[in-house]
């Protein structure tokens, strides 16, 4: 088990293969010291990293227990006794009284890992993890908190969550009550955060730690696509494959905060849980509340080492059956197709030019349902327009079933239009402050999900459509972030609760649905990526990655995807030219290769394809087949990025038994250049003989490593190469 109390040392030490958490008991009153986390070490006694003495006087001098608590490296941290630092938790009473303080009481170490209730969260067995459960309290409000920290035995990952009990005889309020806290030095750190917007998400950003707070956050309801709930402290020198990275992941699909704090001394406190901005939830006496799960990765081998771990994690412990590690159809979406204007006869033309050229699913988009022609009506009645589609969906999905090819259908349970039969019917399902008229965006409204009898009317709905026809694929669309955040159904200093209730209700319904129908593969979407999370990753394997189609565009977005997310998370379609996001023409190779790393699919008229085009599909999704279980499931090492360089981009996968590498290679900025690239490759065998399918040279893994790939020079933009290295 690699996780033990060790009496003498008064600590916790928690182990992975290559990293050591240690967690201290103060002697005096009992507070949770956080000593160390870093490279694994044999060392339990690490006490002096708490700096109790001789820096500071010890808590019992009154003289000052300020600045020990200030200072004083911690787990998780209370409010308004001393420690000016972000808080975990904060506390309100009924009287309005603002503070608390945490003590150790009790711990246990469990085998394997507890599932958090209602919440998506990484899982473990007996052999795979062990979990400690430190239980403190603040004595004043009888409120008790169970900390929990899961270490995993093959993955230097570090799971932690919160359960706050109210074991007091009046109610108190939690004004905020985040996952995780990470203090120690700063040593010459960088801060890595994803921000980006609509249609360019997961930019990768990288600063200079520098005094007082910084970070990113979402108060949307969703996890968005201005931020995502992860941030990195990269020692100033790491790069790819050298240096410190300390990591923290939210699994948790709405509001949060990911934030790094430089105190007046330097030390550095990191925390990342659900935004304390409009968060209020009031625990009742015995009532209970549980933290979303935040992931804690430790790499001593740069960004590299912080992206296997995600990815090694994510695809074994969080990602579920069937479709863990199951290979993803490629498919063709209809919506830059056709967008609204379709029918039956439409959709089998385009269904039988798929299954000629080998594609296994066809996905029917938005505009299936009540009388939707245009974006402005209808969600909410999910029953299908007769018109569009004479049989229903039965009679479709039977036909694309017969060309041999599976079904697919889009939905968008969360929201409402104004011009619907539901919200004729229930005007107040929608999320609305009475006395005000609530925010359309893209026309529609936001359903109070956190309601059961809003979850059931909608999956009622979702439910009989989809047992209606053959349906093997559902893409979960939502495509607005919330506003009039308030609920009917909850009292006013509950009200507060909503924006989680929400979430949770969103959890619900998928959980329900993956448990009608089992084998369904579900992809998530929110207007492209603004809710790719972890906690989405947790219902489905997939997600769409973003609105922006453009190949050149996707490689940063990819880019910044992959730092966390596997490719076999990433929705990746070879979209209509030009773009129809920004006007870019791009080959139709091109778009293919850029494409072929995720979840590879069409989404364009393939109607309307060249018939050079149209030969190209087959070897594509041959690519795809074939090489499609690497990119998946083997290990990602970006060689090249143009977001960094401006001219080309290139990464590559090894499979775990590094027989195969796959390289994706984009020249997207053609320059004059006097010499070729150079590419050293990565994570070969350095024994291994591999030959490269492009040239034909064979050449042991650490020449292709340390001497490097030379790709030749090319000319015109946006061309490239997929090269395959196999071992003789
Ligand atoms: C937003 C999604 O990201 C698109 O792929 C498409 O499904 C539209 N919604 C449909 O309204």
């Amino acid at each position: 088990m690699s996780i033990s109390f060790h009496q003498e040392e008064r600590a916790f030490r928690l182990d992975t293969p290559g990293s050591t958490y240690l967690i201290a008991l103060a002697d005096q009153p009992g507070f949770l010291g956080h000593m160390y986390y870093g490279r694994r070490i044999p060392d339990t006694a690490m006490r002096h990293l708490l700096r109790l003495d001789p820096a500071g006087p010890p808590f019992q001098d009154n003289g000052d227990q300020l600045n020990f608590l200030g200072d004083l490296p911690t787990e998780y941290p209370g409010c308004g006794l001393g420690d000016y630092r972000e808080s975990c938790l904060r506390v309100e009473t009924e009287e309005g009284f603002r503070a608390c303080n945490l003590t150790y009481r009790s711990h246990a170490i469990h085998a394997g890992k507890p599932a958090l209730p209602g919440l998506p969260a990484t899982r473990g067995g007996q052999e795979d993890c062990s979990t400690l459960e430190l239980i403190c309290a603040d004595e004043a409000l009888e409120l008790e908190v169970h900390l929990y920290y899961t270490a995993y035995e093959e993955l230097d990952a570090i799971c932690r969550s919160a359960r706050i009990v109210n074991r007091g005889s009046r109610p108190v309020k939690l004004t905020a009550a985040l996952s995780a806290c990470l203090d120690m030095d700063n040593r010459d750190f960088d801060l890595i955060t994803l921000h980006g917007s609509w249609a360019y998400e997961r930019m990768i950003q990288r600063r200079r730690l520098g005094w007082g707070t910084q970070g990113v956050c979402s108060q949307r309801g969703i996890s968005s696509h201005s931020g995502q709930p992860f941030l990195a402290l990269a020692e100033h020198d790491a790069n790819q494959e050298h240096g410190q990275v300390y990591a923290m992941n939210l699994v948790y699909s709405g509001n949060f905060l990911a934030q790094a704090e430089m105190t007046q001394q330097e030390y550095l406190r990191a925390v990342i849980g659900i935004h304390p901005e409009g968060f209020g939830w009031k625990l009742d006496p015995g009532g209970s509340f549980q933290t979303p799960e935040a992931v804690l990765v430790y790499s001593g081998h740069g960004l590299e080492g912080m992206t296997h771990t995600f990815h090694d994690l994510y695809r074994n412990h969080l990602i579920r059956e069937p479709w863990r590690n199951r290979p993803r159809p490629s498919l063709v979406n209809n919506w830059e197709a056709t967008y609204f204007d379709f029918d039956t006869e439409k959709l089998l033309d385009i269904a039988r030019t798929a299954a000629g050229r080998g594609i296994e699913m066809l996905v029917l988009d938005d505009g299936w349902f009540g009388c939707r022609d245009t974006d402005d009506n209808s969600l909410g009645d999910w029953f299908v327009n007769e018109k569009k589609l004479p049989g229903g969906l039965k009679y479709l999905a039977d036909q694309i079933n017969a060309l041999g090819m599976k079904f697919g259908l889009w939905v968008e349970p969360e929201m409402v239009s104004p011009n619907s039969d539901l919200y004729r019917a229930h005007p107040d399902y929608a999320l609305q402050i009475p006395g005000r008229k609530p925010m359309e965006a893209r026309h529609q409204l936001v359903l109070d999900i956190s309601r059961p009898e809003v979850r059931d009317c909608v999956y009622a709905q979702l439910k009989a459509a989809l047992s209606s026809a053959n349906i093997e694929y559902v893409k979960w669309d939502m495509n607005r972030s919330l506003t009039d955040v308030a609920s009917f159904c909850l009292e006013a200093d509950r009200q507060g609760e909503l924006f989680h209730r929400y979430v949770l209700g969103v959890y619900e319904l998928q959980e329900r649905l993956l448990a009608d129908f089992p084998g369904l593969l579900l992809e998530n979407c929110c207007s492209g990526g603004g809710r790719f999370d972890p906690g989405m990753l947790y219902y489905s394997p997939q997600i769409w990655t973003s609105d922006n189609t453009d190949a050149v565009d996707r490689l940063r977005i990819q880019e910044g995807t992959a730092l966390i997310y596997p490719l076999s998370s990433m929705g990746a379609h070879v979209a209509a030219c030009p773009s129809h996001t920004n006007g870019r023409v791009t080959p139709f190779a091109t778009r293919g290769l850029v494409s072929l790393p995720g979840c590879f699919g069409y989404e364009l008229d393939l109607t309307k394809l060249t018939e050079e085009e149209l030969d190209m599909i087959p070897g594509q999704l041959e690519n795809y087949r074939k090489y499609g279980p690497v990119f998946h499931g083997g290990d990602y090492y970006r060689l090249a990025s143009y977001g960094e360089n401006g001219e080309y981009d290139a990464l590559m996968s090894v499979s775990k038994d590094k027989r195969t590498a796959v390289l994706d290679y984009v020249h997207v900025m053609s320059r004059q250049r006097r010499r070729s690239v150079l590419l050293p490759l990565r994570g070969l065998d350095e024994e291994t003989l591999y030959r490269s399918s492009e040239t034909g040279e064979v050449r042991s893994g650490a020449g292709w490593m340390y001497g490097g790939m030379v790709m030749p020079c090319m000319t015109g933009d946006s061309t490239g190469k997929l090269i395959v290295l196999e071992a003789v």
